[in-house]
């Protein structure tokens, strides 16, 4: 038997949608029908070589809801006809990392769909039972993907920065991941400022619970600008989600005293900072990579139960995958675009 999928075949190369074997499921293993997979930007670092994790072909695609069709033995948690969504890590279960739940950074990991491993681009996909989490079966499949990367990412990054209430919280790039961000830092009692370049973004942002917004492309100055609605102090974290020359500097000059600049995104750009800038302030820089699975079952339940929206541009079917990459590149979606391979 075989199937739709979309593959990456090694930096610089276009994706091909190709027909590949449909999986079975091993021991432990279950195999879900996709029935809708987000487009998350970091596609398009794989097809421009800038991320190389030295692993081709496999197929892209990390934001993955369906439905099990099929058990392997020995599973006993799930069942055919479950809904569920894939958690994109399966760690080693045993390195310092995964022993405290971070599979996110370990050491020796089995799997990584869509990064190391065959994605959620493709009619199934393979994984060990505990890495399908349930859904509620009232939330629409297509709804249900962006929670995979887009909510769990802006969950992780929350926790990592120490989001707090009352404190700024600046969202530089609102895209997919960065509408998550407003929601979850608002639930955290942090004040939202979103910094975006379109209107209809900004207006969402707005919508989704930031508090100002600062319009990039009309903006001279944006860390002035920052510091303006902050009468002067600053933010007391920034999440970069955009990570180009234009963005990264204002970031770090919009931060307050202690203030945290959390790297989400990356671009082909460096960064670069006048240490005096960080030590006057005594900033901190630092990252944000995936979530860890307890922060998967989090982001359903946030979603769920209303907390958190995820922000759907379109759905497309897996055959229109380069127009969905092509939006994401143009900047021309408002939320995720999503693949349906059913349809
Ligand atoms: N670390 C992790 O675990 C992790 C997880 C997921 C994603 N990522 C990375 O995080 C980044 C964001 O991902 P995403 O899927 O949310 O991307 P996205 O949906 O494309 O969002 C990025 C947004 O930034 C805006 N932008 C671009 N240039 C800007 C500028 N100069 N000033 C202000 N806004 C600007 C774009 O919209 P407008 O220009 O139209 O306003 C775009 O909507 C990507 O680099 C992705 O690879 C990392
Ligand atoms: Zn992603
Ligand atoms: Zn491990």
């Amino acid at each position: 038997m075989k199937m739709q999928a979309v593959r990456y075949h090694g930096p610089k190369r276009p994706f091909v949608l190709e027909q590949v074997p449909l999986p079975g499921p091993g021991p432990g293993e279950v195999r879900v029908r996709i029935e809708a997979a987000g487009i998350c930007r970091t596609e398009l670092h794989f097809e421009s070589g800038l991320l190389n994790l030295g692993v081709a072909p496999i197929t892209m695609g990390h934001e993955i809801a369906g439905t099990i069709d099929a058990v392997g033995t020995g599973v006993e948690g799930r069942r055919e006809g479950d809904r569920v969504i894939v958690y994109y890590y399966a760690g080693c279960g045993e390195c310092t990392w995964c022993e405290r739940g971070e599979e996110n950074l370990c050491d020796a990991l089995r799997a990584e769909y869509g990064f190391i491993n065959d994605g959620g681009y493709a009619e199934a996909i393979v994984v060990p039972e505990r890495n399908a989490v349930p859904l509620p079966p009232d939330l629409p499949f297509e709804q249900a993907a962006p929670i995979g990367c887009g909510v769990t990412t802006a969950i992780h990054a929350a926790n990592l920065a120490r989001v707090s209430p009352g404190e700024v919280a600046v969202i530089y790039g609102v895209g997919s991941v960065g509408f998550g961000l407003i929601q979850v830092a608002r639930l955290r009692g942090a004040r939202v400022i979103a910094i975006g370049r379109s209107p209809a973004k900004l207006a969402k942002a707005r919508e989704l619970g930031a508090e100002e917004v600062v319009d990039a492309a009309a903006t001279g100055d944006v860390a002035a600008a920052v510091r303006d609605l902050t009468g002067g102090r600053g933010a007391d974290v920034v999440f970069e989600l955009v990570a180009t020359r234009e963005t990264m500097l204002p970031a770090s000059r919009m931060l307050a005293k202690r203030g945290r600049l959390v790297f989400i995104g990356y671009s082909e750009d460096r960064f670069e900072v006048h240490p005096i800038d960080l030590v006057i302030r005594e900033a901190v820089v630092t990252a944000s990579v995936g979530n860890t699975l307890a922060e998967l079952h989090e982001a359903v339940k946030m979603v769920s139960d209303g907390q958190v929206k995820t922000v759907v541009d379109r759905t497309l079917p897996l055959e229109r995958w380069s127009e969905g990459l092509d939006a994401v590149r143009r900047n021309q979606a408002v939320g995720r675009v999503v693949l349906l391979p059913r349809r």
